[in-house]
């Protein structure tokens, strides 16, 4: 979703901006423009399209000075074009500023501010923002802090914001609700960042702001106060995430990159942790919290998009090894149904970025009902990481990529150890669980050699399938997320309609699409339910169906009834996932190449929706 960058420092903003807004590119945007203070006073430039569009607008002539603000949009309020762009600007040239989330009451507050003779020129709620902050100014005859401090006390919604004036050459405001912001602290220069990721390259010392907070920051230092004004001593966290870790590293796309990385990703995630020597699962984040979690009547998970449909494997990984109820809800519906929470419940929310603003509000609900909340999270220092009781960190590193590849497998991997843990003195034995965790220990070596067999192979396939319009998805048990995530992977990065079912769902509806143009990938694994989902293939082989199965290397007894056997090599069948997810992603990511799509930033889609 939208990104901030803010500097202020001796050096010249403009191309520092410019390269934090690249490294926002990931996000999802769709216009970029900058805001910079100096000798000139303060100008601004934004356009519809790329920060690359943005540069080639600016090559005319360059802005010089050392404070600024820059911003990529993804358009919620108006259309995306020039005007809408931010940063905005105050009608008397002033201040600029650049805005993350939506202002819920912006109508109200443009009523009254056309009806005191503010005129407006874009569509969107951060004009009648800039406005406000104006009037409030102008009226009590403020300071621009006190001013923004104050018009943000007016404002109902979510904003993540950061405002620079030519009247103050040394000043750089901050603030957030409900919209994240991140500043880092450099020698004698600060950054403001929506995430970390454009501050890697110049500081590994952040300062996490939280919501109702407020950063005016000069050269000669810092200072956080709450909203109503409360002075604040804020800890300096260090940064986790290094620049190599957030370019490409010679790969085409950021997608491909994380796909590849995924047996580190799952060492890093099992490392300390996965023990198989001692048969144990070590869990630190979870330790305080542990015999709650453990004593808990009933477990509800509650995410969105391919988090969520780790939390479905969740489901079946902690139903069967602990014997726990466990509900998955999506979290926003679970934040406006009233849902029925109990004390002894746990609510566990699961979130890549840990900035989804309905897994955010799931959170907020938990507690509020007094239910322990329990968060599994990549990005160290997130919202939800940093609110939810207790919880553990993936350590998948970065996900850059728009399409969740990395973080999904590492999400899988921790909710096995949580569910493994919770065997304990259930339903494995010492013995029996020493060798399922000796199994997860195997994993990553497991999809390594997934990713060395099947590149090439779905590359071909690629090629046949890249111009149908549909696809179906089926796998039952552990698998039937699994065909949720792959047919999630082919429609948001190649356009093409995709479906996921439990394999024998398919009868009560979906076999009707079935003919020769519809593609059908079975995870067809020789486990519990290979035989049944050995007579789904069978029916749609029977309707001329093309049928793509993921299947274990030994099983030779499909190759008449699928155009295409993919063999992966053998694991647990609680593990399963953990392997059958990697042809599906690169299916996917060779079919969207292939049609020329915009594989990492595809349209309309943001890398972390910090929006209801
Ligand atoms: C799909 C995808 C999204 C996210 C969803 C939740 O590839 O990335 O569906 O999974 O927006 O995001 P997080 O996990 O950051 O809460």
């Amino acid at each position: 979703m939208c990104g901030i960058v803010g500097y202020i420092g001796d050096k010249q903003a403009e191309d520092l901006l410019l390269t934090g807004l690249k490294r926002l590119e990931y996000r999802g945007y769709d216009s970029a423009g900058l805001a910079v203070v100096g000798n000139g006073g303060l100008r601004v430039e934004k356009k519809e399209g790329k920060v690359d569009d943005l540069r080639k607008a600016l090559s005319n002539g360059s802005m010089e000075g050392t404070l600024g603000v820059g911003h990529t949009r993804w358009a919620t309020h108006g259309a995306p074009n020039d005007v809408n762009a931010h940063p905005h600007v105050s009608s008397d040239g002033a201040f600029a500023v650049v805005h993350n989330g939506i202002i819920e009451n912006h109508g109200v507050i443009k009523k009254k501010l056309k009806e005191k003779g503010y005129q407006f020129d874009s569509e969107t709620d951060t004009e009648v923002l800039v406005h406000l902050i104006e009037e409030v100014k102008r009226e009590a005859n403020l300071s621009l802090p006190e001013a923004v401090q104050q018009a943000l006390t007016q404002v109902v919604g979510a904003y993540g914001i950061a405002v620079v004036s030519r009247e103050d050459p040394d000043l750089l405001i901050a603030a957030r609700k409900g919209s994240p912001l991140i500043l880092g602290v450099g020698d004698g220069e600060y950054f403001i960042g929506s995430d970390a990721a454009p501050l890697v390259e110049h500081t590994r010392k952040v300062v996490y702001l939280s919501d109702g907070e407020i950063v005016t920051v000069r050269r000669s230092g810092y200072q956080v106060r709450t909203i109503d004004d409360e002075p604040l001593d804020k800890e300096v966290h260090e940064l986790e995430w290094s620049l190599g870790e957030i370019e490409k590293g010679g790969y085409d796309h950021f997608m491909l990159k994380e796909i590849m990385e995924q047996p580190d990703a799952l060492e890093d995630a099992m490392r300390g942790r996965v023990r198989p020597a001692e048969g144990e699962i070590v869990l630190g984040g979870l330790h305080q919290v542990w015999d709650q979690l453990r004593d808990a009547d009933r477990i509800i998970i509650a995410a969105c998009g391919t988090s969520w449909h780790s939390g479905l494997v969740g489901e079946y990984l902690i139903e069967t090894f602990s014997r726990i109820p466990v509900e998955v809800e999506y979290a926003s519906e679970f934040r406006y149904r009233d849902p029925i929470i109990r004390e002894d419940d746990v609510v566990l929310v699961l979130s890549q970025s840990g900035e989804t603003a309905d897994t955010l509000a799931a959170v907020r609900q938990a507690q509020s009902r007094g239910a322990l909340c329990l968060g599994i999270c990549n990005v160290v220092g997130s919202t939800i990481a940093r609110e939810t009781d207790a919880g553990v960190y993936l350590h998948a590193g970065p996900e850059i990529g728009v399409a969740s590849t990395k973080a999904f497998t590492a999400q899988v991997a921790v909710l096995s150890m949580i569910a493994l843990k919770l065997s304990k003195g259930r339903t494995l034995s010492d013995a029996e669980r020493k060798e399922h965790i000796q199994a997860l220990a195997e994993v990553p070596d497991k999809v390594r050699a997934v990713l060395r067999q099947s590149d090439d192979a779905l590359e071909s396939m690629a090629q046949v399938y890249r111009y149908a319009s549909n696809f179906l998805y089926l796998g039952r048990g552990y698998n039937f997320p699994v065909a949720l995530e792959g047919a999630l992977k082919l429609k948001e990065i190649s356009y093409i309609h995709a479906e996921g079912y439990p394999a024998a769902e398919m009868k009560h509806g979906p076999i009707a699409l079935i003919d020769r143009f519809m593609p059908v990938v079975f995870l067809a694994m020789k486990d519990s339910t290979y035989d049944k989902v050995l007579s789904n293939i069978e029916e749609v082989a029977a309707r001329d169906g093309s049928v793509i199965a993921i299947t274990d290397e030994e099983n030779g007894e499909l190759d008449e009834l699928c155009e295409y056997v993919l063999r992966i090599p053998q694991t647990k069948e609680f593990l399963s996932p953990l392997l059958t997810v990697i042809p599906l992603q690169l299916l996917s990511y060779h079919i969207a190449v292939m049609r020329g799509c915009h594989v990492d930033q595809p349209r309309n889609l943001a890398k972390s929706v910090t929006v209801e």
